[in-house]
């Protein structure tokens, strides 16, 4: 999400979001503000600098965007919502989508009429997330709810809210019509969920730790390098990357909570193969600091080959052992 009000005032940190990384094959831009005349030149930058299409925030709950009359406060004056859409549409050639939450509050649910505005000034698909903003994740998401917009509605609905499996995904869109799905915070337990979803094969097969360590944490921790060192703060990265390590660890059940704070760990299908290479040693230490000098050596690396060939280097040169507490910490700190 680039704030388009920093883009024209050409912070470098946010023309940073609009970068994308060569494995990125299908990447898109979504937009902050509430100016149609702004909007159209935020979708025009990020056209320009090669988005494959552009979407309107419209479910950002945080005070800060909300107080600014931005993210879900825009759900509020549906008609006026339209407009902002048009203004989009006008501006680029690639689609623009918006991306909705269901209402304002439980007493505000008025995602039918927003959808409509939304479809009425062009837009090319619409995501809902099944919640209202003052839910944020308090509840589940409403699929009923996602279902009955997509049946109303001409527009492409993409629904979104509490997938974790391959099971949920193909249920999901069965019984609601949607025709595609978004996912979030499964995506951090399993960066591979995707490929489970397109195979119709939960964990099968199994991404073995070399595809693990070099494809996905690589590419997401040089994904963020090259946004973050765009901006100029390259040093923070180090700190960021241990974390996107912790969903790759064998048997991780990852570190979200579905449905409110205290519902259990989702029942995620990783089961654990037994550490049989050192580089599943390594995926699977239990040490925080080993994690770190993984992160280090992956974000030395300038290609997937090279980083899976640290991390085996890494591995072979690692004693066995050590605790579970503090990765245990480190993953709850995540889920927090
Ligand atoms: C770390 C994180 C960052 C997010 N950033 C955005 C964002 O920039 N724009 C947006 O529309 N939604 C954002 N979301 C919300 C998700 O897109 C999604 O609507 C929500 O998490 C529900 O989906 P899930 O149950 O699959 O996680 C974010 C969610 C998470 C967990």
């Amino acid at each position: 999400m680039a704030v388009v009000q920093k883009l024209l005032r050409g912070a470098s940190g946010e023309f940073a979001l609009l970068r994308s990384h060569p494995d990125e094959h299908l990447f898109g831009v979504q937009l902050a503000d509430k100016r149609p005349d702004c909007l159209a030149e935020g979708a025009r930058l990020a056209e320009s600098r090669g988005a494959r299409f552009v979407d309107l925030n419209c479910g950002c709950p945080i005070n800060l965007i909300t107080g600014r009359g931005m993210g879900a406060s825009l759900l509020r004056k549906p008609a006026r919502l339209g407009r902002l859409v048009a203004a989009m549409k006008a501006a680029v050639k690639v689609p623009v989508t918006v991306k909705l939450r269901t209402g304002w509050h439980e007493e505000k649910v008025n995602v039918m009429d927003v959808a409509r505005a939304c479809e009425d000034g062009g837009a090319d698909a619409i995501t809902i997330h099944g919640r209202t903003r003052e839910q944020r994740y308090s509840q589940a998401a409403d699929w009923d709810l996602i279902g009955r917009v997509a049946t109303e509605r001409g527009v492409p609905v993409i629904g979104n809210g509490d997938i974790l499996t391959p099971y949920e995904a193909r249920e999901r869109m069965a019984r609601s019509g949607v025709r595609s799905v978004m996912i979030a915070r499964g995506a951090l337990i399993k960066p591979w969920l995707f490929r489970e979803i397109k195979t119709g094969r939960p964990g099968f097969p199994r991404p073995r730790s070399a595809s693990r360590s070099s494809g996905a944490s690589w590419s997401c921790c040089a994904s963020i390098s090259e946004r973050t060192s765009a901006a100029g703060s390259d040093d923070a990265l180090p700190a960021v990357a241990p974390r996107l390590l912790l969903p790759l660890r064998p048997g991780s059940r990852g570190a979200v909570r579905r449905g409110g704070a205290r519902a259990p760990a989702p029942a995620v299908a990783l089961q654990p193969p037994p550490p049989s290479s050192p580089l599943e040693r390594v995926l699977g230490a239990t040490r925080a600091e080993t994690h770190q000098r993984l992160a280090e050596e992956l974000l030395a690396s300038l290609t997937c080959e090279e980083a899976c060939e640290r991390a085996q280097r890494l591995a072979l040169s690692l004693p066995a052992g050590g605790g579970d507490a503090d990765l245990r910490v480190a993953a709850s700190e995540v889920a927090g």
